[in-house]
């Protein structure tokens, strides 16, 4: 027998039970980032490589170790998106739309790939929504950015959350504080976990978020950024905490917080969830203000966030603060006898244009039928046997009282929008 297929590790199905729910969260994001005047972006799931080697960063984790790159058939680097920030600042340059609006603010959803050890939450394809705001420098809008994630976690009904916020600084702060730290590390370097001797030679404000208990204590003593920051900094930080406090938004500043990738300046920001394991961070973003520079494009100061949808509706199920239903069907159309299969799919067709309507395709003992209508929720259901095609008429069952009433074939839509109602749809 041929070997069983299966999908590849690190990644998985969204069944229709479960892709309901993924919809209904998906759905309240689009909901809330409109309201706070986003519009949506697509962009493609593969690209260049050196899109990612220049926006995520070079010495980055995700482009280091867990980007999947591939040479196409001409032998061009293209890489499948491990984040999308860099396409949407890409887009923005190359649609020109600086010049179009002086504000942009674009909001996302798509899968994402980065391959790194599967475990729990963790994935080598998975999903995230996100959201873009280029062309301003204001700390009200990184205080705004946090607030919209805030508010979406709400809408889908999760409490046990935390938000953890810091400042990486400007960025001659943030080259200030590497080289604070550098000096502080340099002669501990032996007690360190052999990643962060890698992340002291590549990125050194990595070694802060490390895990590691030993190093954890190491660091306990480091010098922090605050100490360091240029007045603007600590003016644009405080600016930000007193929004925050002003939305009512309960938030702790960690100095260790440094997030993985390279473009952050200023301020950032992660969301914590207390049910959804050791990959508890459901969402993190902050300011990238030299990003699209760096990209070839003018000084545009931006900020944003994404969210991983996987840990984001397994937090849900935890909480169960959200169920997602599929929508079911409202009419079953039963047919038994060669002679009516034609009638029921026109029938069927007919009504579609206003009822979630299921055509019953093979010959059926009418019990069996029955069975399934009620499996599949039918309210109403349309029986046609050749008797009934033969005379253009059909019988009716409603499915709860269990009555039945037969009717002229050509009532029949009428007869079903006085009971059910519903939108027509061509
Ligand atoms: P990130 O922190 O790398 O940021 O990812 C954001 C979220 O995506 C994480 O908090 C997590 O929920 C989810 N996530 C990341 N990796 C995985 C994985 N392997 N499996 C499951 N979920 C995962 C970014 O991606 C930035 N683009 C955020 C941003 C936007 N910054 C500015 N603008």
């Amino acid at each position: 027998m041929a070997e069983k297929l299966k999908a590849m590790r690190g990644t998985h199905d969204i069944l229709p039970e479960e892709a309901a729910l993924w919809r209904r969260v998906e759905s309240a994001f689009v909901e809330v980032a409109t309201r706070y005047g986003y519009d949506e972006i697509r962009v493609p799931v593969f690209e260049a490589t050196e899109l990612f080697e220049r926006g995520t960063g070079f010495s980055t984790d995700v482009v280091q170790k867990e980007m999947y790159t591939f040479l196409d058939k001409k032998g061009r680097r293209l890489s499948l998106r491990p984040e999308a920030t860099p396409s949407v600042v890409r887009a923005y340059l190359e649609h020109g739309l600086a010049r179009k609006m002086p504000i942009a603010k674009f909001f996302y959803l798509g899968p994402m790939f980065r391959y790194d050890k599967p475990g729990a939450g963790r994935y080598r394809q998975f999903h995230q929504i996100g959201i873009e705001l280029l062309g301003t420098a204001s700390p009200v809008a990184d205080a705004e950015v946090i607030l919209l994630l805030w508010q979406f976690l709400k809408a889908i009904g999760l409490t046990k959350l935390g938000v953890r916020i810091n400042t990486l600084g400007c960025r001659p702060c943030r080259i200030r504080y590497s080289g604070v730290l550098k000096d502080f590390l340099k002669d501990k370097l032996g007690a360190l976990c052999s990643d962060c001797r890698e992340r002291f030679a590549r990125n050194p404000l990595r070694v802060l978020d490390c895990k590691n208990p030993a190093c954890r204590a190491i660091l306990a003593k480091a010098p922090e950024v605050r100490e360091i920051l240029c007045e603007e900094c600590v003016r644009h930080f405080e600016s930000v905490q007193a929004c925050l406090a002003e939305a009512g938004i309960v938030y702790a500043v960690d100095p260790r917080l440094v997030r993985g990738l390279d473009y952050y300046t200023r301020t950032v920001f992660e969301v914590f969830h207390a049910d959804v394991g050791a990959e508890n961070a459901v969402g993190g973003g902050g300011r990238y203000d030299h990003l699209v520079e760096e990209m070839g494009g003018p000084a545009t100061p931006a900020v944003g966030f994404s969210a991983g949808l996987e840990r984001l509706v397994d937090a849900v199920k935890a909480e169960g603060s959200m169920r997602g239903e599929n929508s079911g069907i409202e009419v079953y159309v039963a047919s038994f006898g060669e002679k009516a299969l034609r009638p029921a799919f026109r029938l069927a067709a007919e009504l579609r244009a206003r009822h979630r309507v299921w055509l019953q395709y093979d010959q059926r003992k009418i019990d069996r039928q029955l069975g399934t209508a009620s499996k599949l929720g039918a309210r109403y259901t349309v029986i046609i046997g050749d008797d009934e095609a033969a005379r253009g008429v059909v019988r009716i069952k409603d499915m709860v009282s269990g009555e039945q009433v037969e009717m002229e074939m050509g009532a029949v839509a009428a007869w079903l929008k006085e009971k059910i109602g519903g939108q027509r749809v061509e």
